[in-house]
């Protein structure tokens, strides 16, 4: 633990290896609190992997990761828990139990890790479901809501434990750009209305600069930018420029991800 940490993630320094490929090499970051931090990078990259790092889901080889004051890295099992319940995350892929209906998914936080009575628990879930649009699905199965739909009930389970530290995977992927649109709104009032921190990784150029307040590009392992959005855009760095512009020309594919994979 480090006490004089003012910042509402480090990762410092941080190596991550699946067997023999590098994922991760010496990547730094830091994210402020109310910073909306954008992660853009290559599909494969490891932007979800660091997401998953922050949660300390996945360990690093080496570095250290902190939230706020608590290093992540060095938390036992049961603090690791407890420091995780101020962190909420919207997966990728939503991650519904799809044996649950709506209202028991976004209400399953609340019943393993706090001492909420059933009302209190109702109150919160139809607060957080109406925030997202979403309080008249409460009684569907999953299987019966569309990929937006799933990904706002998934939003609603990540706020019923007011986390201050929300991560976000691809919270636009498979979206029609109306409903992704309400989805980048909702990630604005948030750490507008409620003070929170939000580190997004998507794909979606339009919906990373709608709300971004800060971008940072993945490559090779690396943080190798991170700049406010207008000074993102005129990065002289040539995959930067070359990433913004969806061109086949430039580094990016020229053996990229194959030259940390052989590490
Ligand atoms: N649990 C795991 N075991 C083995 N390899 C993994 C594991 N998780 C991720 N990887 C590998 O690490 C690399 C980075 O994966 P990650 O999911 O972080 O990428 P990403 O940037 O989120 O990609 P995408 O944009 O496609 O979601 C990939 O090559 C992936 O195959
Ligand atoms: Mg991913």
């Amino acid at each position: 633990m480090n006490a004089s940490n003012s910042h509402m993630v480090e990762l410092r320094d941080v190596r991550k290896q699946f067997e023999e490929k590098t994922v991760l090499d010496g990547m730094s970051l830091e994210v402020e609190r109310c910073d909306r931090l954008v992660i853009m990078g290559q599909s494969g990259s490891g932007k979800s992997t660091i997401l998953r790092l922050i949660l300390g889901i996945l360990q690093p080889e080496a570095g250290s990761i902190f939230f706020k004051q608590f290093e992540i890295t060095r938390l036992r099992r049961r603090k690791l828990q407890r420091v995780r319940q101020h962190i909420g995350m919207v997966y990728q892929y939503s991650a519904l139990l799809s044996s649950r209906n709506v209202r028991d998914n976004v209400a399953l936080p609340l019943e393993e890790l706090t001492d909420k009575s059933s009302n209190e628990v109702e109150e919160i879930v139809d607060q957080k479901l109406d925030l997202v649009g979403m309080k008249e699905a409460k009684e569907l199965m999953p299987a019966e809501l569309s990929g937006g739909m799933r990904k706002r009930v998934s939003l609603a389970r990540a706020l019923v434990m007011e986390p201050e530290l929300i991560l976000f995977d691809e919270p636009s992927a498979g979206l029609d750009p109306v409903i992704s649109s309400v989805i980048d709104e909702l990630i604005i009032n948030l750490t507008e209305k409620s003070k929170v921190t939000s580190i997004i990784v998507t794909h979606d150029m339009s919906s990373a600069f709608r709300i971004g307040t800060r971008m940072a590009m993945l490559y090779q392992g690396k943080i190798i930018e991170d700049a406010k959005p207008e000074q993102f855009k005129q990065s002289k760095n040539p995959v930067v420029a070359q990433f913004l512009s969806g061109s086949t020309e430039g580094p990016i594919l020229e053996g990229s991800q194959d030259a940390i994979a052989k590490k």
